[in-house]
């Protein structure tokens, strides 16, 4: 079931977003270290006006880790609680409605990320198994071949992590480990996170303003 604000009818959610010409995009956050990350994703997508919806997912393991890396507990008011404000284009789904739009092939999606990507995810998707909505959403983001985003965060990995990266590239997605760079000369936690969100949206043709580019002095997207 979609938490949407009262202005946005059930059809316009179905159909993605209200404009066609803006980006539809699926962010699950799943249940890995790095709340961090998908709060600095959900305030890019939300200042970025290229994008008109993002279907949101968040996993119940995810939300423990925002109690234990954020402060944030609960469902209720949750977009509002990770933005500091409410949304007009963020579109909270229930981990368990395998009925949500994003589980058929013919709502339009232009891409979906998950960040985190737990390992436990990670295995769903690379064997099929759609027994959520982020496993089901994904599914269907390999067979109608979009893009894909894994944002997989696990140390150290072992064989079985190893061999679903292996399946998951070779079935389309991209594996974009939560790895930092440091030769941006970050400042904060939030400065690392904020530059790997670029580096993302980068990849997935949403090149940020003022997002940090090796060997250029001008900043790309702008
Ligand atoms: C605080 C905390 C941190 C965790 N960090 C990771 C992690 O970095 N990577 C991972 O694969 N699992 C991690 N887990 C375990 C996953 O949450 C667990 O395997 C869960 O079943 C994943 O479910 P999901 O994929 O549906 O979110 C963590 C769990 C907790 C409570």
């Amino acid at each position: 079931m979609a938490i949407a604000p009262a202005s946005r009818s059930t059809s316009e959610i179905a159909s993605g977003s209200a404009n066609p010409a803006l980006t539809t995009l699926i962010l699950a956050v799943t249940g890995a270290s790095g709340s961090i990350f998908a709060i600095e994703m959900l305030r890019a997508l939300e200042a970025d006006d290229r994008v008109g919806r993002v279907h949101l997912v968040i996993s119940p393991s995810a939300l423990r880790v925002f109690a234990e890396e954020a402060a944030v507990a609960g469902r209720n008011l949750l977009v509002e609680k990770l933005l500091g404000k409410a949304s007009q284009k963020i579109v909270l789904l229930a981990h368990e409605d395998i009925g949500a739009p994003i589980a058929s092939g013919s709502c339009p999606i232009d891409a979906m990320v998950v960040l985190p990507c737990s390992m436990g995810t990670l295995a769903g998707i690379a064997h099929g198994l759609a027994e959520n909505l982020i496993e089901r959403a994904a599914d269907v983001c390999l067979k109608e071949r979009r893009r894909l985003v894994l944002c997989v965060r696990e140390t150290p990995l072992n064989l079985i992590h190893l061999r679903n990266m292996a399946a998951v590239t070779e079935a389309g997605a991209t594996v974009y480990p939560v790895i930092p760079t440091f030769y941006n000369h970050p400042q904060s936690v939030e400065d690392i996170a904020r530059n790997y969100v670029h580096r993302i949206l980068q990849h997935i043709g949403l090149p940020q303003a003022g997002a940090y580019a090796w060997g250029s002095d001008e900043a790309p997207g702008t």
